[in-house]
């Protein structure tokens, strides 16, 4: 339901002071009427719990990637002063009013309407970068622009999994690496958007399926945090969507749908009411529920690792995730092979 401080200030006052995320902008402002969520305002506790984990003191040059509203690069401002912080804001419009409200309240930041990936160079160097929109490859431009010693948060997820919060270290040699540590789900900076999961486009009557059961519930695996972040580790361009029957949530009886967002392959993996075990069919050249249930298993057998257990350490040439220790990487998902107890025939 929208708010508008024109027409009931008061109402709008008070969302603004809720610990909630509040939206800003939908469908890039384009109007479209898909309703997904392109800027906002993040969540207080979340904001909190970033700027904590960005070691800030007086003085020290930020760069934030995502203005938003230009809250948080008021908060940033607060601390450092506003002339040590840059904004950068892909949107122009969301960059223009930002950069109006940044200035009618008292802390001008330089807000520089770009493509944040790309870091921002003429201010560059940084002491700390901090973006507030997540991506799944860290951009090398951000540790390029950071100087040795210095930090780097950002939310960081895969198509799976969105997100948890990455808090790296800019070494000497031109590497950043550091742990993840936190529960953030944010939208992703607009050129790292996987497609969206629509389960109509993708799970087609005239599919044919393969047939199988399980004995492993989609709660463990889609709604168990840490789990669900070592999944989207392994098994690449994999999204999920619950569709519960008659649309309610409460019922206890849904389909979890997993989709290649990429390609043609889905699995359906249905929980009805008071089954023990769940059906599951697979169609296409991925067995998604194989790949599923394979990286499931390994982080069973790795002790459960919590995420931040979990690492990542970026260079020029890309990021690597490692578990514990830089020198253990995770591997590579391509070696996911499939563990689904097959009961019938193909389907279809
Ligand atoms: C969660 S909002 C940021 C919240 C903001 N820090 C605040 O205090 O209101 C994410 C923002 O990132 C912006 N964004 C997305 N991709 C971007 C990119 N590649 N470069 C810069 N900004 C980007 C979006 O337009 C959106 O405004």
């Amino acid at each position: 339901m929208p708010v508008r401080r024109a027409d009931s200030p008061e109402e709008w006052l008070a969302v603004c002071y809720t610990d909630q995320p509040i939206i800003t902008q939908l469908d890039d402002g384009d109007g479209n009427g898909r309703g997904y969520v392109s800027s906002s305002a993040s969540m207080p506790t979340t904001v909190a719990m970033m700027l904590d984990a960005l070691h800030l003191d007086a003085g020290m040059r930020v760069l934030e990637i995502g203005t938003g509203t230009g809250y948080n690069a008021a908060l940033l401002a607060s601390r450092t002063g506003a002339e040590n912080v840059t904004s950068v804001e892909v949107d122009p419009a969301v960059a223009e009013a930002a950069a109006a409200a940044l200035k009618a309240t008292g802390w001008p930041v330089r807000v520089v309407t770009a493509d944040g990936t790309g870091g921002h160079s003429l201010g560059a160097p940084y002491d700390r970068v901090l973006a507030t929109a997540a991506v799944q490859r860290v951009p090398y431009a951000w540790v390029r622009q950071t100087v040795p010693g210095g930090r780097i948060v950002a939310p960081w997820g895969t198509v799976f999994h969105n997100g948890a919060l990455l808090r790296l270290r800019v070494g000497e040699d031109g590497t950043a690496s550091g742990h993840f540590g936190g529960n953030v789900a944010f939208m992703w900076v607009r050129d790292q958007r996987p497609p969206h999961g629509v389960v109509r486009e993708h799970v087609r009557p005239e599919h044919d399926y393969v047939e199988t059961t399980t004995e492993l519930h989609p709660y463990h695996a889609l709604s168990v945090f840490d789990a669900s972040f070592a999944i989207g580790l392994r098994v690449p361009e994999m999204t999920s969507v619950v569709v519960y029957d008659n649309d309610d949530p409460h019922g206890g009886a849904y389909t979890a749908y997993l989709m290649d967002t990429f390609a043609g392959s889905w699995a359906s993996w249905r929980v009805g009411t008071g089954a023990r075990s769940y059906g599951v069919r697979q169609h296409g050249a991925r067995r998604l529920f194989d790949e599923l249930a394979t990286a499931y298993a390994w982080w069973e057998a790795a002790g459960k690792p919590p995420h931040t257990r979990f690492g990542l350490t970026v260079r020029p040439d890309g990021q690597t995730v490692w578990l514990d220790h830089p020198e253990h990487p995770i591997g590579s998902p391509s070696d996911v092979t499939g563990s689904a107890r097959r009961t019938a025939a193909t389907h279809g």
